[in-house]
């Protein structure tokens, strides 16, 4: 993701104040037509994020592209390599994949069945990895707590570093709170940050939504969090401070997860992301039929 710089006034002055001051989440400045766009993130295959700014409109067609994508991607794999991730294919799409009808069916789900997809989970635990892939082969949005946060207000270990747990706390609340309050994410998936869910309040604001927990333990972890210093919390000792601060919160995760995804061991993206929109499409006709 292209990082918005920190001015230095930034570092020095209160992030609370700036919470005041800041755009609604996901959007971008003023584009000048008048229509809400909205800064959409992705990321490739390598896991590099990017951004780019997307209209409502042109966010429908490119989710209605991206779904007839993945099932022609889908189809055509080869065997072997049906563990891989999808190519990058949303840029290259011909025009024709968007089809009215297609289109149609999805703004009329939106209006009537969808909530976001909120991914929670222990640090490392790949939420943002298998979000932004589960967004790229279904056709949904994809946003990510922390990387709003830093775009808003800095570098997490600056905000913890210079502020305080506490006060990045509340900026999850508050970024978490937009997005769930606003019907403008009904069709993103939304990862958080380890620890949102700890906050009450963002646990009481979790309780009815479509929550999946992604489950991985100490030994999937471990190559992605030695020698990392982007989280805090986890300093000095990365994988002792990982199973404590695991072992106060799994509790949480699992009163909250109306489904949870046994991420142990590296599992293939296309399976455990096939796993998480069986999951949702159920949900979805649950919800659907009468009581
Ligand atoms: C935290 C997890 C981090 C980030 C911050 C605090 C936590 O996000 O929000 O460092 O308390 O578990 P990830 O879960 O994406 O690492």
């Amino acid at each position: 993701m292209s990082k918005i710089p920190l001015p230095s006034q930034v570092r020095l002055s209160s992030a609370r104040e700036l919470a005041a001051s800041a755009r609604p989440v996901g959007e971008s400045a003023p584009t000048g037509s008048g229509v809400s766009s909205r800064l959409v993130y992705s990321s490739d295959s390598s896991g590099e994020f990017s951004a780019s700014v997307r209209s409502p409109f042109e966010m429908l067609v490119q989710a209605a592209k991206s779904v007839q994508v993945a099932h022609a991607a889908a189809e055509s794999v080869e065997p072997s390599r049906a563990s891989e991730p999808a190519p990058s294919s949303r840029a290259g799409a011909p025009d024709s994949l968007a089809h009215p009808q297609r289109v149609r069916e999805l703004q009329e789900g939106f209006a009537t069945l969808s909530r976001p997809i909120v991914l929670i989970g222990p640090m490392a635990a790949g939420k943002t990895y298998i979000g932004s892939h589960l967004a790229r082969f279904y056709g949904y949005e994809f946003l990510d707590a922390d990387h709003v946060i830093v775009e808003r207000y800095g570098e997490v270990s600056d905000i913890f570093e210079i502020f305080g747990e506490a006060h990045f706390r509340d900026l999850e609340y508050r970024v978490i709170k937009e997005v769930l309050t606003s019907p403008a994410y009904r069709n993103t998936v939304f990862s958080l940050g380890g620890g949102a869910p700890m906050t009450d309040a963002v646990a009481q604001l979790l309780k009815d939504e479509q929550v999946v927990y992604i489950l991985v333990d100490a030994a999937t972890v471990e190559p992605r969090i030695t020698g990392n210093k982007s989280r805090p919390l986890l300093q000095p000792d990365p994988v002792t401070r990982w199973q404590q601060i695991f072992d106060r919160r799994s509790a949480r995760y699992e009163e909250l997860a109306k489904f949870t995804l046994d991420a142990r061991g590296g599992r293939p993206i296309s399976e455990m992301t096939a796993e998480i929109q069986s999951f949702i499409v159920n949900s979805r006709k649950d919800s659907n039929e009468p009581a």
